[in-house]
């Protein structure tokens, strides 16, 4: 084991000597101390849409004029985006929104992310209008591992033993995240990722608003036939130093952990929270349809690499944008029209 983790891995398992994966993932990523995302001797290694180019930001805001536009362009138009980081994307949205003043003018932007001590759950206000947004959240929360073991589902654990780290699995009395017809399909020996609280996180976002639209990108999968081919390892993946593997207990605390978003599931729990899916489409689409082009021909040479990986259908262009609203469904963007 790297000693340099050991600090970490002790702090872990102080109080039992076997954690689940949630707990792990949680400390792995975002302890004050040791957390990936907290240490600023790691090099990071995702390379995000706002991080690639403004332009990203600049159609999100056209999304969200049109979002406004929709609401009839109210005084208070509230854009919470969960998981912003250091605020890229809200810089670009708001320098881009400032064109036109009464839209400017209306919007209050809280970025909620751990990095500035926010834990989402811990939250509380209510507006009347406004959008809940987020790039590369969901696959960034901590999640449970369960594995199929002879039909029956186990919930996976790590012990501590000896100064190695093993998985464990223990029975799981109440498994009730996927229905029964969905684990029957399920091959025996996968493993299967949970967001850890996916109930709350999703209550806590309907708490926020009476109106709003929620748009989601992320990487992920909503077809179930991807959960039905048997999948030893899950849809883990860990980064290092720009190289990917699927141990997540392997150097501790000096990687990125990550998961694909199971989008069937996460729109199961946002239905459960009162929000309605209008849609979705693939972020090269989002682009596109909200006038990437136009951009692209505007933009210095030296930048039109960064956009196309924007659109590019094998890295970020494939990610999945998802509309939802509530209370109603009313509201039609553009973008998910022919
Ligand atoms: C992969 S990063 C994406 C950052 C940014 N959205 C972007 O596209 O560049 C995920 C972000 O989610 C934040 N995060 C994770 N769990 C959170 C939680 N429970 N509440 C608020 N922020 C959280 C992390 O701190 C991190 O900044």
């Amino acid at each position: 084991m790297k000693t340099e983790n050991k600090e970490l891995i002790n702090k872990i398992f102080s109080d039992s000597k076997i954690v689940d994966y949630a707990h792990f993932i949680n400390s792995c990523l975002y302890d004050k101390q040791f957390g990936y995302y907290n240490n600023s001797s790691i090099s990071r290694d995702f390379i995000t849409s706002p991080i690639t180019h403004e332009s990203f930001g600049k159609i999100f805001c056209k999304q969200l004029q049109e979002v406004w536009d929709y609401y009839q362009n109210p005084r208070q138009f509230v854009i919470v985006e969960v998981g912003g980081n250091e605020g890229k994307l809200k810089k670009d949205i708001l320098e881009s929104a400032s064109r036109n003043k009464k839209f400017f003018n209306s919007i209050v932007y809280l970025n909620i992310d751990r990095i500035y001590g926010d834990d989402l759950l811990n939250v509380d206000f209510k507006s009347n209008y406004g959008c809940i947004i987020s790039n590369e959240f969901f696959d960034a929360l901590p999640f449970n591992r369960f594995i199929k073991l002879e039909g029956e589902i186990k919930k996976l654990f790590i012990e501590f033993k000896e100064d190695n780290l093993t998985e464990i699995n223990k029975k799981v009395e109440n498994f009730n995240f996927l229905n029964k017809e969905i684990i029957s399909k399920i091959p025996d020996g996968s493993k299967i990722e949970i967001i850890e609280n996916i109930d709350l996180i999703c209550a806590k976002l309907s708490s926020f608003f009476n109106n709003c639209i929620m748009i989601t990108i992320d990487y992920g999968f909503n077809d179930w036939n991807k959960l039905f081919f048997k999948n030893p390892n899950g849809f883990v993946r860990c980064y290092s130093k720009h190289s990917m593997n699927k141990n997540i207990l392997e150097n501790v605390g000096n990687k990125d952990i990550t998961c694909d978003v199971n989008f069937n599931l996460l729109n199961k729990y946002l239905s459960m929270s009162g929000f309605i899916e209008i849609g979705n489409t693939s972020q090269e689409k989002f682009l596109i349809k909200n006038g990437f082009k136009k951009l692209f021909d505007e933009a210095p040479e030296n930048e039109k690499r960064g956009l196309i990986s924007l659109v590019n259908p094998e890295g970020l262009g494939g990610f999945n944008v998802y509309f939802h609203e509530k209370p109603d469904l009313k509201f039609q963007p553009t973008c998910l029209q022919n």
